[in-house]
């Protein structure tokens, strides 16, 4: 995938968010008082609700709303024959070089690419895509002698010693591997699962015999998947240790195409019903198809460094069940009784499989850069600034904040009353700190939809001001009618429906 790296100036948002999300309780670097551990990081108390309501959105969108799609928590470990079957240990590989001098390694590819992107910039687009073609065509040939050479006439450096002193390329597996049983004589080596795919089709018959599906039908997971990334850059866009949420969804062979576009078009509806401007994605049709699929495309989303995948869609054949089924000589066909009443011969066959494949942490970077908000606000004479996370209430981490005027006259009691009749459905802040407008701030910085204020007219006639996060306009209202003003803009149903 080409990599587009923008300027440093272009990428000043993103150091924003990256900050923003630190300071906020959504993300840390991992085991940061060790100096952080790269391309690892840790969801804070915002981050984990934030990613928490993303999954369970997700995982609804797909079993809750089709009849037919049913999930699954397979093991992060597997038998190491998996991989063997779904070509990772051959080929799930990146063409590194080092340079001699700086003793850093880059992903060759990548470095060609950005030369390409460079000459684009330029203006010489010509020139970008004879020499991505040509790159194209030595990774094909596997002539990485090709690709070094290619580097070395491109005159691409090393951006630490800015030199051309390359190593030959050679190929890396992104697995990671780990031994199982307690001497090492016994140990054997297996490896921490590269994507989440191989556990749904290893179980395919499982659930399909179980749950009596009939073909088409689809199985949804969620779950880690982990790979040696060795370029790892742009905060949790490439992380060594992600989640992903895959569905992969079986069909009768020769229908695959009709499905891959009924996906294809439900999954960007998706992005679009979670607030995703609709400016801010696109499809990109893989101009190389892998081995194994007969189409493919990802949705990309315009992140502060560029147009990037969020989602792939892929039509994976028979491929994945027909290998796994040749190493395990297991069958794993489906017997379809409907071919019969349409009049055509029963049959067994290999399902034919499309797949959505999304990154949990992607998304959420995705979710973040879209709702990092900073406006000017004018009142009178004076302008302001002012930042907040427009995210969508049913993705917001805090759906209200109970907020008493004073922590006197009885405003605390009320709003606690208030907090304890809504805690058992919405998850809540109560605060009673500071001014009511530093906290209306701090909880505009982590995007809650509601501020609830408790004042003294609550006392008499039962009734609060709601502000409204994005608009900053306050209604009164009684607090009988706090829970379904709340539920209304909060719940899934809204974006469920975009979706039918
Ligand atoms: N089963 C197909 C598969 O794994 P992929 O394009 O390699 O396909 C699917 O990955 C999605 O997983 C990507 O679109 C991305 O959202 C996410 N993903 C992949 N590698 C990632 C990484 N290193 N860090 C974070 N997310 C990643």
């Amino acid at each position: 995938m080409a990599t587009q790296e923008k300027t440093p100036v272009e990428n000043a948002q993103l150091k924003d968010i990256i900050s923003h999300a630190k300071e906020y309780g959504f993300i840390f670097p991992s085991s940061e008082i060790y100096d952080g551990l790269q391309a690892v990081y840790d969801y804070g108390q915002m981050g984990v609700e934030l990613k928490n309501n993303i999954k369970n959105l997700w995982w609804k969108s797909m079993t809750q709303l089709n009849q037919n799609v049913v999930g699954l928590d397979a093991a992060i470990f597997m038998h190491p024959l998996v991989w063997k079957a779904s070509g990772h240990v051959d080929s799930f590989n990146d063409p590194m070089i080092d340079n001699k001098d700086s003793k850093k390694r880059y992903r060759a590819d990548v470095m060609i690419e950005e030369k390409a992107a460079q000459y684009e910039n330029e203006g010489d687009v010509e020139r970008a895509k004879a020499l991505t073609a040509e790159m194209g065509r030595l990774l094909e040939a596997e002539d990485l002698n090709g690709v070094r050479e290619l580097i070395i006439r491109e005159d691409i450096k090393c951006p630490v010693s800015g030199t051309a002193n390359w190593t030959e390329v050679r190929q890396f597996n992104l697995m990671f591997s780990t031994q199982v049983g307690s001497v090492a004589e016994d140990a054997s080596t297996i490896y921490l699962r590269p994507e989440t795919a191989q556990g749904i089709f290893v179980n395919f018959l499982n659930v399909q015999k179980t749950g009596r599906m009939k073909v088409p039908f689809g199985i949804a997971q969620i779950g880690k998947a982990f790979r040696n990334e060795i370029v790892a850059r742009q905060f949790i866009f490439r992380m060594r240790e992600f989640e992903q949420m895959e569905m992969q969804f079986f069909v009768r062979p020769g229908t695959e195409m009709e499905w891959y576009e009924k996906w294809r078009d439900t999954r960007r509806k998706w992005h679009e019903a979670i607030g995703v401007p609709t400016d801010k994605l696109r499809f990109h049709d893989h101009d190389k198809l892998a081995h194994y699929a007969n189409a493919a495309l990802d949705i990309e989303f315009e992140f502060p460094f560029g147009f990037k995948e969020v989602e792939g869609i892929h039509s994976r054949t028979d491929f994945d069940l027909t290998q796994h089924q040749e190493l395990s000589r297991k069958k794993l066909q489906y017997f379809d009784n409907d071919l019969n009443e349409e009049g055509k011969p029963y049959g067994n066959y290999v399902p034919y499989v499309i797949e959505t494949s999304v990154g949990a942490d992607r998304l959420f970077l995705m979710v973040l850069c879209s709702a990092y908000t900073e406006e000017e606000i004018t009142e009178g004479d004076s302008t302001k600034s002012r930042t907040f996370l427009k995210l969508h209430p049913a993705l917001a981490p805090v759906k209200a904040a109970i907020l008493p005027l004073t922590k006197k006259d009885g405003l605390p009691e009320k709003a606690t009353e208030i907090f304890d009749s809504l805690k058992y459905d919405f998850n809540m802040i109560y605060e009673e700190r500071d001014s009511i407008g530093k906290r209306y701030t701090r909880q505009d910085l982590i995007g809650t939809p509601f501020c609830i204020a408790v004042d003294h007219q609550t006392l008499e006639d039962n009734t609060v001001t709601v502000r409204d996060r994005d608009t900053r306009e306050q209604v009164r209202m009684p607090i009988s009618e706090l829970h379904s003003y709340i539920n209304k803009a909060v719940s899934y149903r809204s974006i469920f429906e975009q979706l039918a």
